[in-house]
């Protein structure tokens, strides 16, 4: 694995789950292969789980992990080619990038999109920017469009705990008072389209995902039909994609309560956290049963390593 900054970077989903479950069940078993490396992480953005769980991944390995909040810490980064350079912005991604190459051997980088210019966001200008100019892997701790960490440690997570070869998955969009990006939902339709799931989406009008990335998967406005028989309920929240960053709805009929978790077929329940209780999710479900997001939190070491594991093994 040369980079990991969407699903699609994925050769062999299988394999890197594989990978991903012998690692939990001996997380130190390959603790030389980071030895003398040095993971960077950096942040455009706020982080709990991708922070600590990619740098405990990297330890695990024995690697060293430096992390920087570029947004608050460092020089302001210019992205644009050829501007004139008498802004706000102090340095040039082209720079910085080459620059951060020289001390680290793989870079991660967060950086959520503008949920105002759409072109910039499906562009991924921040990764892909890193991507071009960095001389050394660069993986996705969140981008603009796809959070491809998180949709291995759910794909993980899934593996776990199905009861059946092809287990009923439904994507619910929940309510939220802020307007979120679609980087979760979008790498959790591609890799349970990758799984062979069956795979419902479910969301009010208006708030359809990008059509290429949802074809083929069952997509309804009644979240109601969607639960019946469900094995997995994934509830998040995002923004509208084709009225650009704007919330539609703030309905709390779509808040996923036990009344909505009885419609389903026991099934577990994941969010990717951080989660507003009673908004997305009600108390009872969360603390329920039914709710698996701590383990599926505690899967994101594992398909973090798993992911490092593969680029310092094809970097030998
Ligand atoms: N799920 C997730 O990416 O969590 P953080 O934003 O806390 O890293």
């Amino acid at each position: 694995m040369k980079k990991f900054t969407t699903v699609d970077d994925i050769n062999d989903l299988d394999e890197l789950i594989l990978t991903a479950k012998k690692i939990k069940s001996d997380p130190f078993g390959n603790s030389d292969l980071g030895k003398n490396k040095t993971l960077g992480l950096l942040f455009f953005n706020p982080s709990l789980r991708t922070r600590l769980s990619t740098q405990k991944a990297a330890l695990n390995l024995g690697m060293d992990c430096i992390v920087m909040n570029l947004n608050t810490e460092g020089w302001s980064l210019e992205f644009e080619d050829g501007t004139i350079m008498d802004g706000n912005t102090a340095e040039h991604i082209k720079e910085a990038a080459q620059v951060i190459s020289q001390y680290c051997d793989i870079v991660g980088v967060r950086s959520f999109p503008t949920l105002t210019d759409k072109e910039k966001d499906e562009e991924e200008q921040v990764i892909s920017a890193f991507t071009k100019y960095a001389s050394v892997p660069v993986i996705s701790l969140e981008g603009a469009t796809e959070h491809p960490l998180q949709a291995v440690a759910d794909a993980l997570t899934i593996q776990e705990y199905k009861t059946k070869r092809k287990p009923k998955v439904v994507l619910t969009w929940a309510p939220h008072p802020k307007a979120l990006p679609h980087a979760v939902p979008n790498s959790f339709v591609k890799i349970m389209k990758l799984s062979g799931y069956e795979l419902v989406i479910a969301h009010p009008k208006g708030y359809e995902l990008n059509p290429e990335i949802t074809k083929g998967a069952t997509i309804t406005n009644n979240q109601d039909e969607a639960f019946k028989n469900a094995d997995f309920i994934y509830a998040k929240n995002w923004s509208s994609y084709n009225d650009y960053g704007k919330i539609l709805s703030k309905d709390m009929d779509w808040t996923v309560t036990q009344e909505k978790m009885e419609l389903t077929a026991n099934a577990k329940f994941l969010h990717c956290l951080p989660v507003r209780r009673n908004m997305i999710v009600s108390d009872t479900v969360l603390d329920g049963d039914s709710s698996i997001v701590i383990p599926q939190a505690n899967n994101r070491t594992f398909a973090a390593q798993a992911v490092l594991t593969k680029i310092l093994e094809d970097g030998k």
